[in-house]
């Protein structure tokens, strides 16, 4: 059966959302503040790099099962099911900011038909399900939380093929209602109340934050006892109660996601008087990462960075994404910078537009070889494949210094040293 529904808010999530609930068949309304957004988005103009939803817009666009409005009321006053999407920032003391969450539900709160479903799919801090419902002003309307997984840069596949479908809601009926809206799935179910549902999302970023920060901590006692990171994680992988997901060492763990949702995870557990120290040290082992990754390039170049010229392939936070946001790349040549090197010249697939200021001190380039024109030593730093494939004598002929910091252990040791590199990973001699 199809259903009538409205989206608020196109970030990554509110738009994956609208574009795969209209591929399942439903008519789908999203709405944004933006209305030069809105536009581009109703000529199939999507505006973020993401796998497969360009033709998904696309897609719904032509069967006219999705279209965009400006305005949150008017995509909602004809819907059976609202999904709130909107940012949920991070706040000054680190909690989650939840002013756009209810601006959205005070505006759609008047408009809504009874019987609506309100499911809240921004991650938001344990009772949140009640600030929605105060916002609303309504007690004829249902309010559930709906946490979401998908992980940019894959969050097509992520929403079709999901591991598992959280619904928190205080009656089982409006459970089953939204449940039958991803029917088609065929995902297992988790019903359970709004407070656990809340806390799903939270923990699975935060354990998920704790592998990574823990692999990383785990390749500095590699290379302290001579010990090789991945033949270690191949080890430990094998035991189906650890697994080989998550365990990638790299300069850091960054995004939109686990650093506010850490950092609020921490603060929640301390407005009700618990110390979540074992987070804390989480958070810092990664804060650590950037400066360890700088450390490491200052180590490669047998001194100081001060004055040299640093090539940098890759700034996003992860490939196969544009995203910038907290971006551990940009955290380590930002600390270069800040030691003195000279020069910074980057080159990122999924970078064309250099007027982010997130970018400040950085030349962008237009290709990998460029990037490494005349510098000092080349670090990499997002794991974007086609790094691999590049013609590395080329490389070679075009550096000051043929040195290699390897911050996502991308390339092969041997072939590039073959050609003459100086190269050093992480948590491998
Ligand atoms: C993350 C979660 O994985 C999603 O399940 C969740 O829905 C999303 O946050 C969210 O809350 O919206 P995402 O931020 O897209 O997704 O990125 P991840 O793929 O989780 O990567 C996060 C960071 O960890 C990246 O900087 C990545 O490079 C790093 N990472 C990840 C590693 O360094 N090593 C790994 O083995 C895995």
């Amino acid at each position: 059966m199809t259903h009538r529904i409205a989206v608020i808010g196109t970030g990554y999530v509110g738009l994956t959302t609208g574009a795969y609930l209209a591929h399942l068949g439903h008519t789908v309304v999203c709405a944004d503040v933006v209305v030069d957004k809105v536009a581009r988005l109703n000529r199939g103009d999507v505006p973020i790099l993401e796998a497969g939803l360009d033709e998904l817009v696309q897609e719904g666009l032509e069967t006219e099962r999705l279209s965009f409005v400006v305005g949150a009321a008017k995509a909602a006053e004809d819907a059976e099911f609202v999904f709130l999407c909107v940012q949920t920032p991070q706040g000054e003391d680190g909690s989650a900011d939840l002013s756009y969450i209810r601006e959205a539900a005070a505006e759609i709160g008047p408009v809504l038909a009874a019987e609506t479903i309100v499911i809240n799919k921004s991650t938001v801090p344990v009772g949140s399900t009640r600030v929605v419902e105060q916002a609303l002003e309504r007690d004829d309307v249902f309010v559930v939380s709906n946490p979401e997984f998908l992980r940019e840069g894959s969050a097509v596949h992520d929403c079709l093929n999901p591991d598992r479908i959280v619904i928190g809601a205080d009656d089982q009926a409006s459970a089953m209602r939204v449940a039958a809206l991803f029917e088609s799935l065929k995902a297992p179910l988790v019903i359970t109340d709004p407070s656990s549902a809340e806390t799903i999302k939270y923990a699975s970023n935060a354990f998920l934050a704790t592998k990574v920060s823990f692999v990383n901590a785990l390749a500095n006692v590699c290379e302290a006892v001579g010990a090789d990171v991945r033949e270690v994680v191949l080890g430990m992988g094998y035991d189906k109660r650890i697994g080989f997901e998550f365990l990638k060492p790299g300069p850091g763990w960054g995004g939109s996601c686990f650093p506010k949702d850490t950092k609020a995870m921490v603060h929640i557990a301390e407005d009700h008087g618990y110390d979540f120290d074992l987070l804390r040290g989480v958070i810092s082992v990664n804060e650590e990462q950037y400066e360890r990754m700088a450390d490491k390039v200052e180590r490669m170049v047998e001194g100081s960075i001060s004055g040299l010229t640093v090539g940098a392939w890759g700034l996003t936070f992860k490939a196969r994404t544009d995203d910038l946001r907290d971006s551990p790349a940009i955290e380590v040549l930002r600390r270069l910078r800040a030691r003195g090197a000279s020069v910074v010249r980057a080159y990122d697939p999924g970078v064309a537009d250099a007027s982010s200021p997130l970018l400040k001190g950085v030349t962008v380039v237009a290709d990998p070889y460029a990037a490494c024109e005349g510098a000092d030593v080349l670090v990499v730093l997002t794991e974007w494949d086609e790094f691999r494939w590049l013609d590395f004598a080329k490389v070679a002929g075009l550096m000051h210094h043929p040195r290699i910091v390897d911050t996502r252990n991308l390339l092969e040791p041997a072939a590039v040293r073959r050609r003459g590199f100086a190269y050093d990973g992480l948590g491998r001699a």
